[in-house]
């Protein structure tokens, strides 16, 4: 049986701290499909088909990894890719708190969905991407936090809003 688990996010954009959470998923799931969430709540600075282009680029070479683009609910998604787990990224403990919320409503509408969590690797325990585009927009080096083409990307577009 191939084990499908769905690694869901805004991913504005994404920071090696995401792609750690990957490989990691990898080790313990056959296929992982990263699903690109519109969130239009968190007016995103990438719009969906930046953020899902940036995906595929870092992940171009990974053949266990696709990505997707979703709207709507998290759980519908889930089941339309086949997958009967949500993977989510622990980071610091303050995370910990909304992370059971999600899980929570998560399992009451979808029993046959887990919600499998991973902890961060410690240098990306306090990475999110708000920080890292915070950073650059006021030249702060984000080198470390960013696959060199993400890091491309964003000075282009920082430049593009100045
Ligand atoms: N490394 C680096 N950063 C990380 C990270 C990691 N391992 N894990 C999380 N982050 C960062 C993200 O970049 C994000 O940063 P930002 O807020 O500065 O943009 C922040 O932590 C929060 O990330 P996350 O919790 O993944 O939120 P999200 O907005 O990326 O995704 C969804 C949330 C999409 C999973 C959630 O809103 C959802 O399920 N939406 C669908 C609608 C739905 O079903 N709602 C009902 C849910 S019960």
């Amino acid at each position: 049986m191939t084990r499908i688990a769905i690694y869901p996010g805004t991913f504005d954009p994404v920071t090696r701290g995401h792609i750690d959470i990957c490989q990691r998923a990898l080790k313990v799931f056959d296929r992982i499909v990263i699903g690109v969430a519109d969130s239009l709540a968190k007016q995103p600075f990438f719009n969906l088909d930046e953020r899902f282009d940036m995906l595929e680029t870092v992940f171009a070479d990974t053949d266990r990894i696709s990505v997707r683009p979703f709207s709507g609910l998290l759980i519908d998604f889930a089941r339309e890719c086949n997958a009967d787990v949500i993977i989510r990224g622990l980071r610091a403990i303050s995370d910990f708190e909304y992370e059971v919320q999600l899980a929570g409503m998560n399992r009451s509408l979808a029993p046959e969905i887990e919600t499998v969590f991973l902890t961060a690797a410690q240098p990306f325990a306090f990475v999110s991407s708000s920080l890292v585009r915070e950073i650059a927009r006021l030249d702060g080096d984000v080198s470390e936090f960013l696959h060199p083409e993400i890091l491309r990307r964003l000075t282009d577009k920082l430049q593009n809003h100045k």
